[in-house]
């Protein structure tokens, strides 16, 4: 049997891809449907006062115009960080209120998506404005949840000005970071079609079963009378997580004419109607000895809030993790402007804070003189600073060997400056990632049949990830089958729970139930056979017949295959639900994630700490004279347990390494300030790297082993790959100029 599980798998949907039968949810056209379109708000902060819809009604096509007046039957949900599934919790055409600019204050109906648009233009809007600011003042934070240290928001250990007074070296330094938008491929949609009291949503999704048990209590249905429905997604990045006003809007549109109304997005609109990265400030002290030891480590985050709702993603739990030190502050903080909710984007917690951490152990490298790969060795630790309990496993020295190697880190020039090559400084950086090993309670469905064959189901979600591919494969492996005689199911709310498509977890967390099914397949079938009469393992003790990859094996080198035992059964057949409950998931945490909430264990737990570790290092060029900044190679390594399929893995990871070449040079939301309105709002004005800004990327994956964190051994990779970039480029833009850059992006009037 060719082994399945840490190979090169190519994915399972990828003829239905690019032959176009994939589905996504807005291919969906149930009969009789008509089309939405929303109008957004022309300004950020103040009232409607009167919304004219005369014209847009007697435009052709039209067949209505809702407005916070007029649309009938329209619910709302609890915003995710207030506890509930929706993505905001404001939610427009409630009333009056504009609190951010792009908010919908109206939606139309029509029988072509071009008609909708037209009807759009023609509703004409009367405001009353108030003054507004869409950036944050940072000056004007506050702590989160302030007087509860309870969650960790303010975190001391030790005495940090004692571990400050006693350092050989200190820097104290402030890091910025923008407003940044997903920009998945697939635009954002919901299809909304009623029938009596049922209700279907076509809708991208990274949490289908959230989406339902969202809208089946807003509108105090059954969970039965509901589906949704998300087979594929392109791409979702955190911007389709939640439950969000656009959907809200056209489930009641639909209910309001009588008819399914499919709503898209435009790609203005997706820069208004939904989440963002948040702006942020993060503030380092850090002091350390003569030999480079860290005596004092302070970690300020300052992000940008709504002011309505604290959008929470705390990068000081991360930081706080990464080096010994015995004197640490740190603060979680929020500022607010007027702006819709802000959200998780790709590694929310770290992409910001690790390229202030990180650069500025860079600077502190440069202060001790040391190399900064020293730096990070001194101040490895096998045990979490903070929480005293030791790593599952930290392979974060094993990486920064490999990615030394490979990218030849020993041809470093010590000084700065001291790199050139004709008319282009060189400089090399280098910087830590890691991302937290979240686990979630799932569950998944696995028949097998002896014909050679298998059904995979459980709501779980592709969001082009690569989902689909990798579960057939942990069900190929443990039952003997090759890849493709695996179906796999997602995307369904009706399916076995399995937790949302975020913190990297899909992999960890749903991967382990469908493992468990296969276990959980094998014992039943070990108890069948060893009763029959006849056959290898007849008249075996089943206790001790276990599953090796295909094979039942009993005590004494009896061995059958589990195809073999399955036609040997009166059934031919065995059909399971297998689980994941990981020790740390309290009753409470498996009841959210069973009841349509998210129960997120770790990523430390009274035993483990658990996070993936890896290290980037990068080679830029800064032109002398027109002083472009260039990338021409990125290496790294990573270690996060055991790799499922190393093509997708590699993409991942090589994804968010380009991600993270975007954030450091290219990417940002521009801000029209006397508006307050996001500006930039479409792919041609909102920079990403094009392939002439990508040259070499070079990603290695370490063996580890880690048994506590799931059965499979497996931590989630979707999101470490941007994490150590954009510092790896400041750091090598400090070694070929001199020059500290502090704001990403970095860019050409940064280093002139
Ligand atoms: Mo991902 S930002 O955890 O959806």
């Amino acid at each position: 049997m060719a082994q399945t599980i840490n190979t090169e798998v190519t994915r399972t949907d990828a003829r239905r891809k690019v032959t176009g039968t994939a589905t996504y949810a807005a291919d969906e056209t149930p009969s009789g449907m008509l089309h939405g379109a929303l109008v957004c708000s022309a300004i950020a902060v103040g009232q409607v006062t009167a919304i004219d819809t005369s014209a847009a009604e007697s435009e052709p096509g039209v067949v209505a115009v809702f407005t916070h007046e007029t649309l009938p039957d329209y619910k709302t949900v609890k915003g995710f960080y207030a506890g509930g599934p929706g993505s905001s919790s404001f939610w427009p055409m409630e009333g009056t209120d504009i609190r951010y600019a792009g908010q919908p204050v109206a939606y139309v109906v029509a029988e072509t998506a071009a008609a909708a648009r037209r009807g759009a233009d023609l509703v004409n809007v009367t405001y009353q404005e108030a003054d507004g600011s869409i950036h944050m003042d940072p000056e004007d934070s506050f702590v989160v949840g302030a007087g509860e240290d309870s969650e960790g928001m303010v975190l001391t250990k030790g005495d940090l000005q004692a571990g400050l007074d006693e350092a050989a070296q200190t820097v104290d330094m402030t890091f910025t970071t923008p407003f940044q938008h997903h920009n998945p491929m697939e635009m954002f949609s919901a299809t909304a079609e009623w029938r009596g009291d049922r209700l279907t949503v076509w809708m991208p999704s990274q949490s289908v079963r959230t989406l339902r048990h969202g809208i089946a209590g807003a509108y105090g249905l059954p969970e039965t009378s509901v589906r949704v429905i998300s087979p594929f997604v392109g791409g979702a990045f955190g911007s389709k997580a939640g439950i969000t006003p656009y959907a809200m809007l056209t489930i009641a549109a639909a209910k309001g004419v009588g008819a399914p109304v499919r709503l898209i997005v435009t790609r203005p609109q997706m820069y208004t109607v939904a989440t963002f990265r948040p702006e942020s400030r993060q503030q380092f002290r850090l002091g350390a000895d003569a030999q480079g030891r860290l005596t004092a480590f302070e970690h300020v985050e300052i992000a940008q809030t709504p002011q309505f709702g604290e959008i929470v993603n705390p990068g000081t739990h991360i930081t706080r993790a990464m080096y010994a030190c015995p004197n640490i502050h740190t603060e979680q903080r929020l500022a607010r402007s007027d702006t819709n909710s802000g959200g998780f984007m790709r590694a929310p917690n770290e992409m910001q804070t690790f390229f202030g951490l990180e650069s500025a152990m860079d600077e502190l490298a440069w202060k001790l003189g040391m190399d900064p790969v020293e730096l990070r060795r001194v101040n490895d630790t096998m045990t979490h600073p903070t929480e005293d309990v030791p790593f599952s496993s930290r392979s974060l020295m094993e990486s920064y060997d490999a990615v030394s190697n490979s990218f030849g880190w020993d041809q470093r020039g010590r000084e700065i400056g001291s790199m050139t090559d004709g008319d282009w400084l060189v400089g090399y950086g280098c910087a830590t990632a890691t991302y937290p090993t979240n686990i979630l309670a799932s569950n998944a469905r696995v028949r097998a049949q002896g014909t050679g064959n298998a059904y995979v189901e459980l709501a779980a979600h592709d969001v082009g990830t690569g989902t689909y591919t990798i579960m057939a494969q942990i069900a190929a492996a443990r039952l003997g089958l090759p890849v493709e005689a695996v179906d796999v199911v997602m995307g369904e709310a009706d399916l076995p729970v399995a937790p949302i498509s975020g913190g990297s977890t899909t992999a960890a967390s749903a991967g382990s139930a469908v493992h468990d099914a296969c276990v959980k397949i094998a014992q039943q079938l070990a108890t069948q056979i060893s009763g029959m009469s006849e056959g290898p393992l007849s008249g075996v003790d089943p206790s001790r017949i276990t599953l090796d990859d295909g094979t039942l094996r009993g005590p004494d080198g009896q061995s059958q295959s589990v195809m073999e035992a399955l036609q040997m059964i009166p059934e031919g057949e065995i059909e399971v639900v297998g689980t994941f409950r990981h020790p740390a998931l309290t009753d409470q945490l498996i009841k959210a994630t069973f009841s349509g909430g998210y129960g997120t264990a770790g990523p430390v737990t009274p035993e483990f700490a658990m996070f993936a570790f890896g290290a980037e290092m990068v080679e830029v060029r800064i032109h002398k004279y027109t002083h472009e900044i260039r990338v021409p190679r990125i290496h790294s390594a990573f270690a996060a347990g055991t790799w499922l399929n190393r093509k997708t893995a590699h993409s991942q990871l090589m994804g968010g390494m380009i991600w993270g070449i975007s954030s450091a040079l290219h990417e940002v939301t521009e801000t029209d300030k006397p508006r307050s309105r996001f500006l930039n709002a479409n792919i041609a004005e909102y920079l990403v790297p094009v392939n002439a800004d990508i040259r070499e990327v070079r990603v290695e994956m370490l063996e580890e082993q880690d048994d506590y964190v799931n059965p499979l051994g497996v931590k989630g990779i979707g999101e470490i790959g941007i994490v150590g970039t954009a510092a790896a480029i400041g750091n090598a833009i400090y070694h070929a100029t001199g020059k500290r850059l502090t704001a990403l992006p970095m860019t050409i009037s940064d280093v002139l």
